[in-house]
């Protein structure tokens, strides 16, 4: 069932709490790829610009015992003021008395962003009590947490459950999102080619087994490669494998093996550095070496294949594409992408590592999509719903 948008709901004078995903990545204080704050900007806007109070709330990053201020969500205030040109206020905490003053101070149209939600282990234990606080302050609810919607936490799962009877509503990103990935895989335009790379097959693997039932092929690249080699008895050298995983891609390879694209060439080296001397074998890896990205005949292969699709899902890079000796594979696909979306294929990039792969590049505004999910849109990849988003109005 269709899921009610914030352009639904009547926000003018109320007091709104929106879950976003401000979790991004940080050199000090300075974000070094603001795509989560950016994306999120359509709901916000929506918000304020009719009325609304707008209250924020993000975790940032991993803290592990209380408040750490390497993940602090201030720098992400300052920088969300900065792009929509006006105030907006920070809270030094998510809850209690500072938070309550905050918004009662709050006029028709002003931000407020709280301080970092996992420093309260409650968050992450989507604990009851502190959920109905977080709850306690708002007349409207709205996830635009894309990222986090995998994450039954309690500003995800809980403070909502406590709203109900409250107007609970999906934001413009997660529209978006769901939009993109649900129907790439429930009714997509074919040929359909999925992609996927990687450091592991045990990250992905209900997601590989979903995509090989639904796509007409599946290029494989990346680390999890080798480990589909050493179910085909090739030689893999000193390259990252899961041995424990070549019984299962013996078996995918049997059930799906015409679907199943593997590399024929592989860039080799003794080490994974921005100096490395590389050589390309086909076949079998030396002992001595390792495998980091996929040869030029593959990428040739790979590109021919995804520019002749009309969706295209791409989720994990093909190489160590952070170093330059390895990073032909992965943009050689990255620019494949580019190319078949303009002769009017769906492309859509998965977050994480690709979609820093698709940034690096340059050509994240040429593809159709790139999520702003690593885990998420593995997750709905995987099982085409979130207990999240569920439990929002319909
Ligand atoms: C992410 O970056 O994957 C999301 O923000 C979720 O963060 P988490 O993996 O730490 O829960
Ligand atoms: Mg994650």
């Amino acid at each position: 069932m269709p899921k009610k948008t914030v352009a639904d709901i009547d926000v003018t004078g109320k007091k709104v709490l929106m879950r976003v995903d401000f979790n991004v990545p940080l050199d000090g204080t300075t974000i070094t790829d603001d795509r989560r704050i950016a994306q999120a900007l359509p709901t916000i806007k929506s918000v304020i610009d009719r009325g609304g109070r707008l209250i924020l709330m993000s975790h940032l990053g991993r803290p592990k015992a209380g408040p750490e201020a390497k993940f602090s969500l201030a720098p992400c205030a300052a920088h969300l003021s900065t792009l929509l040109g006006k105030k907006v206020t920070f809270t030094s905490d998510c809850i209690g008395n500072e938070v309550d003053q905050a918004v009662t101070m709050m006029k028709e149209g002003d931000v407020v962003l709280m301080e970092n939600l996992r420093f309260h282990k409650e968050e992450e234990k989507n604990d009851s009590v502190f959920a109905k606080k977080l709850a306690s302050i708002a007349d409207v609810y709205v996830n635009d947490a894309f990222g986090t919607a995998h994450r039954e936490h309690a500003s995800t799962f809980g403070a909502p459950q406590a709203m109900q009877g409250k107007p609970r509503v999906i934001g413009f990103l997660i529209e978006k999102e769901l939009k993109f990935l649900g129907e790439a895989v429930s009714t997509p335009a074919r040929p359909f080619v999925a992609i996927m790379g990687g450091a592991k097959v045990s990250d992905k693997i209900q997601v590989i087994e979903q995509l090989l039932a639904k796509a007409d092929t599946l290029l494989i690249g990346g680390a999890m490669a080798y480990t589909f080699f050493l179910a085909q008895g090739k030689q893999v050298g000193k390259s990252l494998v899961e041995r424990d995983k070549v019984a299962l891609a013996k078996t995918l390879l049997e059930k799906y093996g015409s679907k199943i694209k593997l590399p024929i060439d592989t860039v080799i080296s003794d080490k994974m550095s921005d100096d490395a001397v590389t050589s390309i074998v086909e076949g079998n890896i030396p002992d001595d070496k390792e495998g980091f990205d996929i040869g030029p005949k593959t990428s040739a292969i790979y590109a021919e294949l995804i520019q002749s699709a009309k969706t295209v899902i791409w989720n994990g890079p093909m190489g160590v594409f952070e170093k330059k000796p390895f990073q032909a594979g992965t943009k050689a696909v990255a620019l494949a992408c580019a190319a078949a979306t303009a002769t009017g294929a769906t492309t859509i990039i998965g977050g994480g590592d690709s979609a820093a792969a698709v940034e690096v590049f340059g050509l994240a505004d040429q593809v159709s999509h790139v999520s702003t999910g690593g885990g998420a849109s593995l997750e709905f990849l995987e099982n085409g719903h979130f207990s999240t988003i569920d439990l929002l109005d319909n």
